[in-house]
Order: C-alpha cells, then sequence, then structure tokens
C-alpha cells in the first residue's frame, strides 16, 4: 500500500513500553510521559506471568499505571506470550525501554536483539530517565516497603498504599499461620 493510502490510524507512529511493572516507579512514569511526547501513540504493555514471581497480580498492575497515568495517548494494557506477536496485534514496530545505568545494558541489549531476529522490522529505543530516578528499581521499593521503609518517594501514591496492604496482608497471614501451627502442636 503506497503512503498516500495509508489511514491517518495507520501512519500513526506507535510505540510499546512492555514491563512487568511491579510494581510501576516514578522511574517508569517518567519513561512514559517522555514516550508520550515523542509518539503519537504509546501502550504500555504490562506482562501478566513474567519470569519473575510477581507481588502484585497483573490486574493490580495495570490499575497503578491506570490510576497514575495522564497522558491522553498512552493506552495500558496487559499481554501474555511473545512480546512480537503482541507488537503485531498491535501493529506497532517500535519497543520503548528505559535505560538507567550500564548495568541494565546487557540484558536490554539481549532483548533488543533478539526481538529483532524474531521480528526484523522492530526496532527497540532506548530513553534513560531524568537523573534522580536513575538509581530505583521496583525490586528496591518492595524490599524497602517489605521492612516498614517508606517509598513515597519511588512509587505513585496509589502504589504506596497497596505495598503498605500487601504488608499488613503478609503479617496477618503470618500470624495465622503460626497460631495454625501452635494449634497442631498443642493438639498433637
Ligand atoms: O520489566 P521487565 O521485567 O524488565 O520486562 C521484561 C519484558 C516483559 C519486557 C520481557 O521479559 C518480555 O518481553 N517478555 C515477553 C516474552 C518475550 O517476548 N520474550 C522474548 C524477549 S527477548
Amino acid at each position: 500500500m503506497s503512503n498516500e493510502l495509508k489511514s491517518a490510524e495507520d501512519r500513526k507512529k506507535t510505540a510499546v513500553y512492555p514491563g512487568s511493572f511491579d510494581p510501576a516507579t516514578y522511574g517508569h512514569l517518567d519513561i512514559i510521559t517522555r514516550s508520550a511526547k515523542i509518539f503519537d501513540k504509546l501502550i504500555v504493555a504490562v506482562i501478566s506471568n513474567p519470569n519473575k514471581k510477581p507481588l502484585f497480580s497483573i490486574s493490580e498492575r495495570v490499575k497503578i499505571l491506570k490510576d497514575t497515568v495522564k497522558e491522553k495517548n498512552v493506552e495500558i494494557l496487559s499481554f501474555d506470550g511473545l512480546l512480537v506477536n503482541f507488537m503485531k496485534k498491535k501493529n506497532a514496530k517500535i519497543i520503548v525501554r528505559g535505560l538507567r545505568a550500564v548495568s541494565d545494558f546487557e540484558y536490554e541489549f539481549q532483548m533488543a536483539l533478539t526481538n529483532r531476529k524474531l521480528h526484523p522490522e522492530i526496532e527497540t529505543v532506548f530513553l534513560t530517565p531524568s537523573e534522580k530516578w536513575t538509581y530505583i528499581s521496583s525490586t528496591l521499593v518492595k524490599e524497602i516497603a517489605s521492612l516498614g521503609g517508606n517509598v513515597r518517594c519511588f512509587v505513585p501514591p496509589i502504589a504506596e498504599q497497596m505495598l503498605k496492604t500487601k504488608k499488613r496482608n503478609s503479617h496477618r497471614g503470618h500470624r495465622e499461620h503460626s497460631e495454625k501451627k501452635n494449634k497442631e502442636f498443642i493438639t498433637l
């Protein structure tokens, strides 16, 4: 099809920003804001079943993003399976990934080249967040929250609240579990 015949929708530059977002941090949100300014449309693609077991369910991870992201040209979706297959379905050829430090490079380089091998038309572009977010990671945020630390400066308020709820529930779960174990021991 010639360019003239392509519909305005087809000519839109759609980019996909995939990730686990477990939970989304201000670093992720910074990359979303920057990407939304560069591309006509941005799909934030939240992986349903990441390799690493997530703390938050897929609906919780999507909710945090939906409640926080305000840009009109950003859509938050979940996906399963190969990223390139999701991209084909969405007619998108650009993957956005955030690069915080040199330590991210090897993993990102490997993923970019593998995705290109799987689908040669796809390009990965890397954006750097503001330097104030370069050291944050969802993993560290979860560790701090689980140990009772303050994560307000790293994640949006809804994620902070949800992390607190997870901690409360896990305490309750542990208490109930040890009470049950004690009862079993006493009745032996
Ligand atoms: O936030 P993350 O955990 O670094 O994101 C990793 C993600 C989701 C982008 C990556 O694991 C992925 O694309 N998974 C989908 C399965 C797939 O396509 N694997 C081959 C990628 S090279």
